[in-house]
């Protein structure tokens, strides 16, 4: 039985696990998690998959079967996991990536030129399917190896192939996009209390605001901006809050904020050379 082995077993390494067995790529008792925390070991044990935080003996035992290796670590413990990483593999194992700032060139460094590795960023509501992940690759992943990477990451959500040099640039929008989204929606739910809401009704109010328009610009394949208008007449109320945002540079704003996510993507990569 092929055997897929998933360093750090978090959120994210359990989301695509999640995903991939709920899909059949692989069984529950063919995934191999590497997990430090003992409490998180056991959690993922009562989840049906084979969890240890020394699996040491049994990965040189068993590495000609594992395919892939999923490396799921914060990006801070990645020099720490790669003599793990390394001992899982043998020469052609698919290695997969979704650390953040961590490069294709770093991740050749320790396992060589040869190695099959392909590079994703995915995002937070990976872990209700609802995710998007960027998926890159070096010139070792072919064909099949390359679809079986995009059937793992379309089993938590969308996929989008993209040259590895746009990474910063998607970190920024799509990875740290929900807590904007959030922070967006906290300060919506702050305004409600301050103008005379109570939190519990303010809460109410605009989360089903904001699951309502995402919902309605999906089902009527409408853009953000085809939806802003129809909702907005001239003189009315929703005009009157659009204008006093323009005025105040809320879109100058964002774009800062984003430009600095992109720069500080840039700078944590640096770090991870
Ligand atoms: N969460 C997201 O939305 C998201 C989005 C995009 C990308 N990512 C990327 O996904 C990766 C994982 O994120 P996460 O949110 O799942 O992190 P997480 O919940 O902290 O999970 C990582 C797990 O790996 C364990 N670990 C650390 N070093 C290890 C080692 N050498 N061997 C075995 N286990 C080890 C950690 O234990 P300790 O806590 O005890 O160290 C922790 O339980 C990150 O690199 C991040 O950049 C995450």
């Amino acid at each position: 039985m092929k055997k897929l082995i998933i360093i750090g077993g978090g959120n994210m390494g359990f989301a695509i696990a999640s995903g991939i067995s709920k899909k059949g790529l692989f069984s529950n008792r063919s995934i191999l998690f590497i997990e430090k925390k003992s409490e998180r070991v056991n959690y993922l044990k009562r989840m049906g998959y084979f969890a240890s935080n020394d699996l040491i003996k049994t990965i040189v035992k068993e590495r000609k079967l594992v395919e892939v290796v999923i490396l799921a670590v914060k990006p801070g413990d990645f020099n720490d996991s790669i003599t793990l990483l390394k001992k899982s593999v043998q020469k052609n194992t698919l290695v997969i990536s979704i650390l953040a700032g961590v490069k294709i060139k770093s991740l050749e460094f320790h396992l060589g030129k040869k190695q099959p590795i392909a590079r994703i960023m995915p995002n937070t509501p990976c872990q209700i399917g609802e995710g998007i992940s960027a998926l890159a690759f070096n010139r070792n992943v072919t064909g099949k190896r390359k679809d079986k990477v995009r059937k793992i990451f379309a089993s938590i959500g969308k996929t989008i192939e993209i040259n590895e040099n746009s990474f910063d640039l998607i970190t920024a929008i799509s990875g740290s996009g929900p807590a904007y989204f959030c922070y967006f929606i906290e300060s919506m739910i702050d305004s409600g209390k301050k103008l005379g809401l109570n939190q519990k009704l303010s809460n109410k109010l605009i989360l089903q605001t904001a699951k309502g328009t995402l919902l309605l610009l999906d089902k009527n394949n409408l853009s953000p901006n085809e939806l802003r208008k129809s909702v907005t007449s001239p003189n009315g109320t929703t005009e009157a809050a659009l204008k006093t945002f323009q005025k105040k540079g809320l879109a100058k704003i964002i774009f800062s904020g984003i430009n600095a996510a992109k720069e500080r993507s840039i700078e944590l990569g640096r770090l991870n050379k």
